[in-house]
């Protein structure tokens, strides 16, 4: 049975540089024969988060929106966030979407694309514990693009000297993970 693995992208910006990293990621999953599906958050469009009870309570969900949610995640088996980096932080459209859910993302694997000056190391050093104590297996290759305005050109390609880490390598890991 073909394994699902969807990629999380974390800017909602009408200018972002994001939905071409994740455009990037989905054309390497199709290079690699690595079927990827994208969660895109400006599509998902969630509220700020407002249930009742916390997600590890386990008790069903008010909101559409939330069952909603629940039900694309949970179809997933393992995810790529894709992230940028904003005041040395992730983006608050990333933590609103992970603190919707709880036993949705447990036990899956995970990695990391970062973008932004820096390949958003701050961003996923500060997520890595988040999605540990959310129960995610974190992957140990991370691919950063840095500086992101200067990565893509003017045909939108990337330019593979922008690159940091090992695409390849990544998808290996969550592949990995999700048959063990
Ligand atoms: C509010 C804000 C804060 C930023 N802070 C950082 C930062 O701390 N480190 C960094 O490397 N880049 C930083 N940047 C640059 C972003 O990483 C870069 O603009 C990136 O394109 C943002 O992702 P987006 O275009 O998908 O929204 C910041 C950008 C914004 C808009």
């Amino acid at each position: 049975m073909s394994k699902t693995i969807k990629v999380l992208l974390g800017s909602v910006r009408s200018q972002r540089a994001g939905k071409a990293v994740a455009d990037w990621v989905l054309s390497k999953g199709e290079e690699n024969s690595v079927p990827l599906e994208l969660l895109d958050l400006k599509e998902w469009d969630l509220p700020f988060y407002d249930e009742p009870a916390p997600p590890m309570a386990g008790e069903p969900y008010s909101h559409d929106s939330t069952k909603e949610w629940s039900q694309a995640v949970d179809e997933a088996d393992g995810f790529i966030i894709v992230t940028p980096e904003y005041n040395h932080g992730y983006s608050p459209v990333l933590k609103n979407a992970l603190d919707h859910l709880y036993k949705e993302w447990k036990d899956k694997p995970v990695g990391f694309v970062g973008y932004g000056g820096s390949g958003a190391v701050n961003a996923i050093n500060q997520l890595t514990p988040i999605v540990e104590f959310l129960g995610m297996k974190p992957v140990a290759e991370q691919v950063g693009i840095s500086p992101v305005w200067e990565a893509f050109d003017e045909e939108g390609n990337l330019q593979e000297d922008k690159v940091s880490g090992d695409i390849t390598n990544l998808f290996k890991g969550i592949q990995e993970e999700i048959q063990s």
